[in-house]
């Protein structure tokens, strides 16, 4: 990992805290940060250490608060198309990251933030939290998976209406329509995020990983492909140490201890 001047990372045990701090500008994702983004999680990939990924923004004020406008209103369409898809990739390397990454988002998660989110596996926020597309009052589409994520969580109408208008939503109404798992208060933001990722970590590892993958391979294949697809995965689960851990400590009556293998 080159130097990092605009996300931190930090560990609690085995979860990587990965912070995106630009607060000047509420953590907006210019180049650089998208770059850093996409090295950041490239290199927690391999790391055995860590079991998920927490990614949140600093300060009280914002998740991420969108692409960087400044930058935005110098493309011409080569380079248009060149943003998009540098966005879309190191957004598509988070969805398809094989750990757990949980989105805490503590303000607001607008255009590109909301497309992070997003890409996230799962959203938890706090109170003061704000989510919308607002892409169309500028005169652009959302172009980091924006117009594909969003239906796929909360329905198309929904995603329709929201990208549409651009109107922002608040917490309770974001997690009314299924784009966020809890509410909470800004002050035990963290420590929910946390709880529900380490529920998660506590799981078989091997076991979390395909799931994802299943679920995941199916949006792009026919139910026919996606079942076979799943059949294999697991079988290929039978094959595990956690898997024999996981039944063993169930028939004995005590908790599992997963070694992701
Ligand atoms: N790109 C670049 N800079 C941004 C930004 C973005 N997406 N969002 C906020 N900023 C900057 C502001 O320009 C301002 O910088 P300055 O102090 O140098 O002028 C700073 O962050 C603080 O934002 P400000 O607008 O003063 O805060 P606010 O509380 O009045 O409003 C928002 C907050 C989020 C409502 C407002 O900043 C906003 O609408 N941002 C753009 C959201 C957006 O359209 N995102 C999608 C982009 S594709």
């Amino acid at each position: 990992m080159t130097d990092l001047n605009f996300i931190t990372v930090e560990w609690d045990a085995d979860l990587a805290i990965v912070t995106i701090d630009r607060q000047d500008k509420l953590n907006a994702l210019n180049a650089d940060v998208v770059r850093e983004l996409g090295e950041v999680f490239s290199g927690l990939q391999d790391d055995d250490n860590v079991l998920g990924v927490l990614l949140t923004g600093a300060g009280t004020k914002a998740f991420v608060a969108g692409a960087d406008i400044g930058e935005l209103a110098q493309m011409d369409s080569i380079s248009g198309v060149r943003v998009s898809r540098d966005g879309q990739d190191v957004f598509r390397s988070i969805e398809r990251f094989p750990k757990p990454v949980l989105a805490a988002v503590g303000g607001y998660a607008l255009g590109g933030g909301c497309e992070l989110a997003l890409a996230c596996h799962m959203r938890i926020a706090s109170d003061r939290a704000r989510f919308g597309l607002p892409e169309v009052g500028l005169g652009i589409i959302p172009g980091y998976g924006g117009t594909i994520r969003l239906a796929r969580l909360v329905g198309l109408g929904r995603a329709i209406e929201l990208t549409l208008t651009g109107d922002m939503v608040d917490a309770e109404r974001a997690h009314a329509i299924g784009l966020v798992s809890k509410v909470t208060a800004p002050e035990e933001l963290m420590d929910e995020a946390k709880a529900l990722l380490r529920k998660v970590t506590s799981k078989g590892p091997v076991a979390i990983r395909l799931a994802l993958e299943s679920m995941y391979r199916a949006l792009d294949t026919s139910t026919a492909e996606a079942l076979d697809y799943e059949s294999t995965l697991f079988g290929l689960l039978a094959s595990t140490e956690d898997m024999r851990e996981g039944m063993q400590a169930f028939l004995e009556k005590r908790k599992a201890d997963f070694h992701g293998r």
